[in-house]
């Protein structure tokens, strides 16, 4: 970094202030992958295998930006995805991330191991949102989940298929976030010591500090290791498709399957009723080996693309990205660790900035594109690169 490098403008731009402030464990917590993080890379890496065609003498005066997410119109066809414990990473992190989303007019999702619970998002930005939901063992848990969910305003359900079990991210071990004993906690306290802005905002100022949606369920409200062990036990392994069905059930808004990468998957969740499915690998947090979900998209498109909404995540880093997700047949994306590099390092003030840059670079890349409306851009304006 330069003395020039004074605004923060790309993901890693955020991503390198995002690092100075947090504590290490957190920093690679957000930023690490599973095992030898090999997914991680080709989530990022695979979108340059693709090339956007340059199309020009167009008219492109009306370019529009404007996307139909999951039956309501958002500025820009990206959304923020669902990151657990954000409030761990900048004071009250949800509530600033979904305010940020609601000034960029695009939908935020609320996990169901956020540290603001779906109540205190709801009062803060009065708008409809999207929850993600894990399977817990205790259905009348889950059903009461959705019920505050639907309570606070959420219409969007993004159940997520890719956790039967939790993936083995290597520097959550290395670093004391998991299992490191007294030397972990230990680990911990220096990380903490070296980052003071983090202390003062998140742990002085940031409080409570507990997985709000589940707090009066859990034994020990304040100790985030309890809870932890507590949704080790409760995350359901035995989910299938047939689920789904009991799910419908108990949620009548919209259903999007989140973690999808086969056609084979996605149209057994079409014919298990979803309204859309989010190609994901977890942002390679999963299973480390497998393939980029930009990668599977277009196989993906092809076996439901007509039948129903088709999302993706994982490595999306620009407004270029965007444009290739949705050549190759989204509807739109996810975000993830982008907007968290952005809310620790500027809180709601970065995440804005990072999603204003994301819009003007969609809509300067789909005028020369020669386009002004994303139901322009089909496969005709993409291939291979060479
Ligand atoms: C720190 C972190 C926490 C996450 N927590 C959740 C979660 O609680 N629920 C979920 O469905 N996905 C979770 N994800 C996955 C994201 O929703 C999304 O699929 C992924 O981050 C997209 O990849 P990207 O980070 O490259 O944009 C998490 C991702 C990160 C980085």
């Amino acid at each position: 970094m330069s003395i020039y490098d004074v605004i923060p403008v790309s993901v890693a731009d955020y991503r390198r202030r995002a690092r100075r402030r947090l504590p290490g464990f957190l920093f690679h917590y957000i930023d690490g992958g599973a095992n030898d993080e090999d997914t991680l890379a080709a989530n990022v890496s695979d979108f340059r295998r693709y090339r956007l065609q340059q199309r020009v003498m167009r008219n492109v005066d009306s370019v529009d930006t404007a996307a139909t997410l999951a039956g309501r119109v958002a500025r820009m066809p990206v959304a923020l995805a669902p990151v657990g414990m954000a409030g761990m990473f900048a004071r009250r992190g949800e509530v600033q991330a979904a305010r940020a989303a609601s000034r960029a007019g695009i939908p935020f999702t609320a996990s169901t191991v956020g540290i603001c619970p779906v109540e205190e998002i709801a009062a803060a930005t009065g708008e409809p949102f999207w929850f993600q939901l894990y399977m817990l063992r205790d259905r009348d848990l889950v059903r009461q989940l959705l019920e505050r969910a639907r309570g606070a305003g959420c219409d969007v359900l993004a159940f997520t298929v890719d956790l039967p079990v939790p993936g083995m991210r290597l520097r959550d071990y290395r670093n004391g976030m998991l299992g490191g004993g007294i030397p972990g906690k230990l680990s911990q306290l220096a990380q903490i010591a070296s980052s003071p802005l983090w202390a003062v905002d998140v742990g002085l100022r940031g409080g409570p500090l507990n997985f709000g949606n589940l707090r009066d369920v859990v034994p020990d409200p304040d100790d985030l290791n309890v809870y932890k062990a507590f949704i080790d036990a409760q995350f359901d392994p035995t989910v299938t498709w047939e689920d789904i069905a009991w799910l419908r059930s108990v949620w009548q808004g919209k259903l999007l399957i989140k973690g999808v990468l086969e056609a084979d998957d996605a149209r057994a969740a079409v014919d298990a009723g979803a309204d859309g499915v989010i190609v994901s690998n977890h942002g390679a947090r999963q299973l480390d080996g497998v393939a980029s979900g930009i990668s599977k998209l277009a196989g993906v498109a092809a076996a439901v693309g007509q039948r129903t909404e088709i999302y993706l995540d994982g490595g999306v880093r620009s407004g270029i990205d965007v444009l290739k997700a949705v050549a190759l047949g989204a509807r739109g994306v996810l975000i993830g660790r982008p907007w968290v590099y952005a809310m620790a390092a500027r809180g709601e003030t970065g995440v804005v900035n990072l999603l204003d840059v994301f819009q003007r670079e969609i809509a300067t890349a789909m005028a020369l594109m020669g386009v002004n409306t994303l139901d322009e851009i089909t496969g005709e304006l993409i291939e291979p690169a060479p």
